[in-house]
């Protein structure tokens, strides 16, 4: 018994090492932080006028690519909005959510291009062509989350307002941004200093989670 105890100890404190030693690896802080960042994470409507760095941005949109895609396609395109005066033409006159948009330091604009340009499955070799990627706003979802869990842990704060699947939302940007057939507007992402009036809610619900079957 007491050798069966020293060995799980020691294999217990073997693992502790190996992870000390590849940073990469979640360790138990690491994971706190990432919980800590993914529960405070809140849509933020209020903003300080305070600017938000070019640089932020960019930092911003590495974690939105880091996102994972179907087959790895990354179908993901930004535009960065800082001029307000282009906001009514590009966001439509009626737009509720413009007052939000114009007290922000940016807005975002997640884009996808919905189709692939890749040689066929059936035929890796073949030569490339082009067809509808099914997966987009999928993509598109988690590049979004990316980026707004990014936004929460630098205490900045941001709120995805959709643009795809409303005609009346999406139109007006895709005509004033030209941008190609082939892309879609998919969300808009005001960011800014938060004044702190927006806090995260609860939504754990464990009566959600089924064992095994329903
Ligand atoms: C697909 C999607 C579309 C959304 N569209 C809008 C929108 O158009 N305007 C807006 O103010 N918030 C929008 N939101 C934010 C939601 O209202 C918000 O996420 C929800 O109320 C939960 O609040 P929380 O983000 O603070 O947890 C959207 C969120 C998602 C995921």
């Amino acid at each position: 018994m007491k050798k069966m105890i020293f060995l799980v100890a020691a294999a217990l404190i073997m693992a502790s090492c190996t992870c000390n030693k590849d940073e990469s690896v979640a360790t138990p802080s690491n994971a706190e932080a990432t919980m800590a960042t993914i529960m405070n994470r809140k849509s933020v409507r209020s903003y300080t006028g305070e600017a938000v760095s070019d640089s932020t941005i960019t930092l911003l949109l590495r974690a939105a690519m880091a996102a994972p895609s179907g087959r790895n396609i990354q179908p993901w395109h930004f535009v960065v909005l800082r001029d307000t005066s282009r906001y009514t033409a590009i966001f439509g006159e009626d737009n509720f959510n413009m007052p939000m948009f114009k007290a922000s330091s940016a807005v975002v604009i997640f884009c996808a291009d919905t189709t692939v340009t890749a040689p066929p499955r059936d035929n890796p070799q073949g030569e490339a062509v082009t067809r509808p990627n099914g997966l987009w706003r999928d993509d598109l979802g988690a590049c979004t989350e990316n980026f707004l869990l990014a936004v929460e842990s630098m205490g900045l704060g941001a709120v995805w307002t959709a643009l795809y699947p409303y005609p009346e939302r999406f139109a007006p940007v895709k005509e004033s941004l030209v941008l190609p057939d082939n892309v879609m507007p998919y969300c808009a992402v005001p960011i800014g200093v938060p004044t702190g009036d927006d806090q995260p809610k609860d939504k754990w619900k464990p009566e959600r989670i089924h064992y095994n079957q329903w």
